[in-house]
């Protein structure tokens, strides 16, 4: 503190607060650029530079931010909802009730809960088609395509237990399903349904496992691999993208010869406070690239195609939060989460529906209980496990459809359709005793 800000505290006390929070200014320059991600505690995940091949709108399209978005939605809501919610099952409909008739803003809470829970399994599946097609799941980023796996599984697990809260019949049914489903596997199914279940029936025992599962284990569990999944995409050099992308200008024949296109190398202040004085060359500079693998990090020898993240790829973050919120505002301006009778354990609703992502697996099960329920579904999870152990060439990388890749997008693709038409004809083809029914 200066010692005219000493003596009068008062004078300067509403800037001082400002820059005591926000140590740089708006960055008019790099290294102002640079040292802002650099030195704010939320923006420092992000690296300093992106790749321009990465903020393209049409290569993302924004879903892995968007999974992100709406699990920050499900968390917020999520905790409000827990000051009313009890998991007793004498209490926990008529909770739901008090939302709908007592609690202010308490069905808009609930509803927008409900829609971005389902909106996040959605939204995770078409990211995960996203990284298949465009092949990023290659070496380097083997590791984190199964980290991305895991998150899928634990998404679908946070909503399937977070299905039997409301305590009602559509809440009770599915779960009874879903759960028989588990118990299809041969010796240890009936142990893992009654560890889930706490008891051989959905109860008292079961709503509570679910309310831990669903409001500390899991959301944990997913916190904790989405930081690593987070950290592994700048370990990896960012996102993947095709070598061209990277490649010398025309003329140039060997790396090394050519001179850097745009800016010099980015360079870092050593602290903040220095940064934020815009002194352009400081005594001490550390090359940031030359701690990150891939073709980016060699300074001086390829193109600078690379743009601050500051603030170009904040403001593509902020489009994709604004659009991911406002969405959800709307759906559930108009929109209602549904809410059936109370349980009715001698009335079950003909047929009982499992959860629309779970429809497929119990359109299987109509077939073969044993392979729909469990034996096609662990094939499908290990297939995606292992793909890109299995798949390393590097051709089409980074590109949408790349034709090198004809037969791995195909069969992908039939995998993804496949499991998209069983959710279809579940859905709204199946009737009463799983009768085939039309829906018009
Ligand atoms: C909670 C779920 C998830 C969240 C929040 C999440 C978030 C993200 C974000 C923000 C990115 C970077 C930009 C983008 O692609 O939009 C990303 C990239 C990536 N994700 Fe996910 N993801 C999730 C699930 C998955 C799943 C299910 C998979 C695959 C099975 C996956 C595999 C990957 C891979 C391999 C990358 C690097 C892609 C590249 O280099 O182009 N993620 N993820």
């Amino acid at each position: 503190m200066s010692s005219q800000a000493a003596e009068n505290p008062w004078k300067n006390l509403g800037k001082n607060i400002w820059h005591s929070v926000f140590r740089n200014p708006l960055p008019a320059s790099d290294l102002g650029r640079a040292s802002t991600s650099f030195s704010n505690f939320f923006l420092h995940i992000h690296p300093v530079k992106v790749h321009r091949h990465s903020l393209k709108a049409t290569y993302t399209f924004g879903l892995g931010v968007m999974a992100a978005v709406l699990f920050l939605i499900l968390t917020v809501t999520g905790v409000l909802l827990m000051f009313y919610y009890v998991p007793s099952t004498a209490q926990a409909y008529d909770r739901m009730l008090d939302l709908r008739g007592t609690v202010a803003f308490g069905i808009f809470l609930r509803n927008m809960h409900r829609w971005s829970a389902h909106a996040m399994v959605a939204v995770v599946f078409l990211h995960m088609c996203r990284v298949f097609l465009t092949g990023a799941y290659k070496p380097p980023r083997e590791f984190n395509w199964v980290i991305g796996v895991l998150l899928l599984l634990v998404t679908l697990f946070l909503s399937f237990t977070g299905y039997l809260l409301p305590w009602d019949q559509l809440a009770f049914w599915a779960i009874t399903v879903g759960t028989s489903i588990a118990g299809y596997a041969p010796l240890v199914g009936k142990d893992v349904r009654y560890l889930l279940l706490g008891d051989t029936t959905v109860g008292q025992e079961a709503l509570l496992r679910f309310y831990v599962l669903h409001v500390a284990v899991l959301p944990i569990v997913l916190t904790l691999l989405a930081t690593i999944h987070f950290w592994r995409i700048r370990k990896d050099g960012g996102l993947a993208r095709p070598p061209e992308e990277d490649a010398l200008p025309d003329g140039a024949s060997t790396p090394g010869t050519v001179a850097v296109v745009s800016a010099p190398p980015v360079v870092m202040a050593t602290s903040a406070a220095a940064a934020a004085t815009a002194r352009p060359l400081l005594e001490k500079r550390y090359g940031i690239q030359g701690l990150v693998r891939g073709p980016i990090t060699k300074v001086g020898s390829i193109p600078d195609r690379s743009k601050f993240s500051w603030p170009s790829l904040f403001q593509a973050e902020l489009v994709v939060f604004v659009i991911t919120v406002a969405a959800i505002l709307v759906v559930s301006l108009f929109f209602n989460a549904p809410l059936e009778e109370p349980v009715n354990v001698m009335h079950p609703p003909n047929p009982a529906k499992a959860p629309w992502y779970f429809l497929g697996l119990q359109e299987m099960v109509s077939y073969s209980a044993f392979w729909g329920g469990v034996g096609i579904p662990t094939v499908e999870v290990l297939i995606l496990l292992l793909v890109p152990y299995l798949d390393r060439k590097q051709a089409g990388v980074g590109r949408w459809f790349a034709k090198e890749r004809l037969l791995a997008n195909s069969l992908f693709m039939t995998f993804a359709v496949i499991n998209v038409i069983l959710i279809i004809i579940g859905t709204f083809f199946r009737g009463a005793n799983w009768e085939f029914v039309s829906p018009w």
